[in-house]
């Protein structure tokens, strides 16, 4: 897979064992047990493909792999090219750059975690400035609790001081989610940083080195954007019903992979129909019809700006 034109290539990491979540995820994958209505990858997969992202590597376990395959086949139903790698053992997401060299083939990369659920965050405009520019880039988010999380920390004028991993004492309550983008020079960083004390390639290593080099940006997701990760049962339940208060509330679903393809135009209507006939019964299905009677393409915001006119 060529990449002279050095588009951003996704990686959606899928891998480990669950064990937080277990006894839940010990016969299945934790990426593949439902949030609310639908998979928990279809979550990080739908906020790749509304970047604007088409090309995807999966990188599940290897003992999972065939089950991620018949869930999302080769994305050409949604318009998007997916292919699949296997992390043998959890050896920190950081590897996944080492694992995904060849198919990066010298671009740069946009990393999501399986784990990871994006809500009102518009990430392409960052994916596109990833396509022509050095250096890394990774997000802010303010959570009551950082000491589960990599944790940014920042002076009085917006500059990256700090960024550590899980600490105990936290120096700022901005959480770094699980959406990176870096350049072509993420795969000889990461194979550079090794493996950690406890044996993992550690994505704040990563972060670090980008910005010892003076490298790093780090962009606040602010009031209106919603970041979940469901590592924990507690943290799972919560996404449950938060989906479910948008299913219901608004109408609206969170983490639809098929409108996300055809709102970034990767399908057409026609498409989206053909989608939708297995699904009817479920309100899955009848959700992706109504899309198209609702002559809903435009989101949110244009529709907001429409109504202003
Ligand atoms: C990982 C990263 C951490 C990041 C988090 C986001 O932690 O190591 O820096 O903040 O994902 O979900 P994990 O949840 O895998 O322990």
């Amino acid at each position: 897979m060529d990449n002279g034109g050095g588009r951003t290539r996704g990686i959606l990491l899928a891998g480990g064992t669950g064990s937080r979540l277990w006894p839940a995820t010990r016969a299945v994958s934790k990426q593949l047990i439902p949030v609310y209505d639908k998979p928990m990858v279809y979550y990080p997969l739908a906020t790749l493909i509304s970047s604007g992202i088409r090309e995807i590597v999966i990188i599940t376990t290897p003992e999972e792999s065939g089950q991620f395959q018949r869930l999302l086949g080769n994305g050409h139903q949604w318009g998007i090219e997916l292919r699949y790698a296997v992390q043998p053992r959890p050896e920190g997401i950081a590897q996944a750059f080492l694992i995904a060299e060849e198919f990066l083939a010298g671009g740069p990369a946009a990393l999501i975690l399986g784990d990871n659920l994006f809500h009102g965050v518009d990430l392409r405009p960052f994916v596109e400035l990833c396509d022509g520019l050095s250096g890394g880039r990774i997000f802010g988010y303010p959570v009551t609790d950082p000491t589960a999380f990599g944790v940014v920390e920042f002076d009085d004028l917006g500059r990256v001081l700090s960024i550590e991993e899980k600490p105990a004492r936290p120096r700022s309550r901005y959480a770094v989610p699980g959406f990176y983008l870096y350049d072509s020079e993420v795969v000889p960083i990461a194979r550079a940083i090794g493996r950690s004390a406890r044996g993992e390639y550690e994505i704040t290593a990563v972060n670090e080195e980008y910005l010892r080099r003076g490298a790093l940006q780090v962009t606040v997701l602010g009031t209106g954007t919603a970041w979940l990760d469901t590592g924990t049962v507690a943290d799972l339940v919560r996404a449950q019903e938060y989906v479910r208060a948008i299913d219901t509330g608004q109408g609206t679903k969170v983490g639809c992979v098929e409108e996300a393809a055809w709102r970034a135009g990767f399908i057409d209507d026609d498409q989206l129909r053909e989608l939708a006939a297995p699904l009817l019964r479920s309100d899955y299905g009848s959700y992706l019809l109504r899309l198209l009677h609702a002559g809903d393409r435009v989101g949110p915001r244009e529709q907001l700006l429409t109504a202003l006119d």
